[in-house]
């Protein structure tokens, strides 16, 4: 597939002559090209594919034979003009977290965020804008689309359903999932959700039991997000939970999978407390590593009891106890979270601002980001003489900026192979945005780690 990334470049016109200079914005490049030269530029902003695009450059001009537009093609390549993306089958995902307000009707103790308004939240045009940008990463890359909607809570935003509905208007095939605090998913929610095609609901739930999940989450909210689960599950949608590991709740954990399992949950996810937003507070606090070490062998164990829970096993450290459990980290690869005021960040684990969607698209975010390139091999000293080095990639990096303030440098703080108990916590002190809960890295900080 061949792609021309149309913002990179100037284009001039010299009147006397017959050409035009194109002019890389990024690397000062200059390149001339003729009136046939503007013309394939101009079929490659809507057309990828190259034997269409010869096909309809041959149509519009007489004077000129096939070989000569292979030729011009590959002369466009060569100046990296035209760059050419991968189409091995089958299509991969490229997926969106996004998390579209900032709003909730709860406070839990261990959530990201520290701001519950909507002063930055985008309007829908803004929205829709995005939305298109999107679409034009996934039509130019030949990639399957898939967006979560996440906060905030979501369901709190006005015009989520109009949100959905220009999405599915687009392209009905993508898939759109939601990721909710359960609370207001009433019969009717559940059924517009069911109508507009939304393909799953993750539900989160801290706790087996109204005790845990509500000293997390707030009183009564354990009740109400097991009946979200039930009107999700009444009206047919795909729906599966997510429980957050913390010292307030791991001894519980087995307890949830049997709960999943009688709830006939569809998939049933661990993850691990990170550091950021409220979520550093004595109220909530990280497992050490020989307690996660524990947690998730028993977590194991149970998942082999209760088979129905369909406990996801895909995830980072699972991979410590048995190489056949556990995936690589997708950040740098093929998604990226957007916050409501549409900075970009690889993942909301990940505090680190790498753009804003607003005014840049994502393939200047995704080329130009050396930050997401590291993030590619693991280069950690701590990891060196690990076999697992290159499946892991030093475990949830995300977790470790948030918890050392160093980016590929420092192994997961929770690693029970390299830490007996969590290493000290370093103090972050870079610019922090309090409002979005991200870090600015310092220019001169990202010159220094060769990150710009
Ligand atoms: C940010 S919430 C937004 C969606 C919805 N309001 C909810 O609670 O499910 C998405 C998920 O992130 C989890 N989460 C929030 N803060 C976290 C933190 N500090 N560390 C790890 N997970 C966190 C929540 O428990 C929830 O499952
Ligand atoms: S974790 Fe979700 S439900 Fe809880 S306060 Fe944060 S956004 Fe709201
Ligand atoms: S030592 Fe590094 S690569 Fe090995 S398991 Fe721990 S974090 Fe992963």
């Amino acid at each position: 597939m061949l792609n021309f990334y149309k913002d990179y470049f100037t284009c001039v016109a010299d009147k006397k002559k017959d050409y035009y200079t194109l002019v890389n914005k990024k690397t000062g490049d200059i390149f001339s090209i003729n009136y046939i030269g503007l013309f394939v530029l101009k079929i490659c902003e809507t057309d990828s594919d190259e034997n269409e695009i010869i096909r309809k450059t041959l149509e519009n001009f007489n004077d000129i034979n096939e070989d000569e537009v292979k030729d011009y093609i590959d002369q466009l390549i060569n100046n990296s003009v035209l760059i050419v993306t991968d189409n091995t089958y089958p299509k991969k995902t490229f997926h969106i977290q996004w998390h579209i307000n900032q709003q909730c009707n709860l406070r839990c103790k261990h959530c990201y965020q520290e701001e519950y308004n909507n002063k930055t939240e985008l309007d829908f045009y803004e929205v829709t804008n995005i939305i298109d940008k999107y679409f034009d990463l996934i039509r130019k890359w030949d990639m399957i689309p898939e967006i979560t909607f996440t906060g905030g809570e979501p369901l709190f935003r006005h015009d989520i359903f109009d949100i959905i509905s220009y999405i599915k208007n687009k392209d009905s095939s993508s898939r759109i999932f939601i990721l909710t605090n359960g609370t207001l998913v009433s019969e009717e929610i559940a059924y517009k959700l069911k109508k507009l095609g939304v393909s799953g609901v993750q539900i989160s739930l801290d706790g087996p039991d109204q005790e845990t999940h509500d000293y997390i989450r707030g009183t009564g909210n354990f009740q109400k997000a097991i009946c979200g689960i039930k009107n999700l599950q009444n009206v047919g949608i795909w729906t599966s939970t997510h429980y957050v590991l913390m010292k307030e709740n791991y001894k519980l954990a087995n307890d949830f999978v049997k709960l999943a399992s009688d709830l006939k949950i569809n998939r049933t996810t661990f993850s691990r407390l990170v550091p950021i937003g409220n979520g550093v507070s004595s109220s909530v606090n990280m497992l050490e590593p020989d307690e996660l070490k524990k947690t998730l062998e028993e977590i194991i164990l149970e998942s082999n009891k209760y088979p129905d829970a369909y406990v996801n096993t895909e995830r980072d450290l699972f991979r410590l106890i048995d190489s056949s459990y556990g995936s690589t980290c997708p950040v740098g690869d093929n998604t990226l979270t957007i916050l409501s005021d549409g900075t970009v960040l690889p993942c909301r684990r990940f505090p680190v601002k790498i753009g804003n969607i607003r005014y840049e698209n994502f393939f200047e975010i995704l080329l130009d980001s050396k930050l997401l390139n590291k993030m590619k091999t693991n280069t950690i000293d701590d990891c060196t003489s690990c076999n697992l080095k290159d499946m892991c990639k030093g475990g949830c990096q995300g977790l470790a900026f948030s918890y050392f303030g160093e980016y590929m440098e420092k192994a997961d703080p929770q690693c029970w192979r390299i830490y007996d108990k969590l290493p000290q916590k370093f103090s972050i002190d870079f610019e922090y945005d309090h409002l979005q809960a991200y870090y600015i890295m310092p220019l001169n900080e990202m010159k220094e780690k060769n990150l710009l």
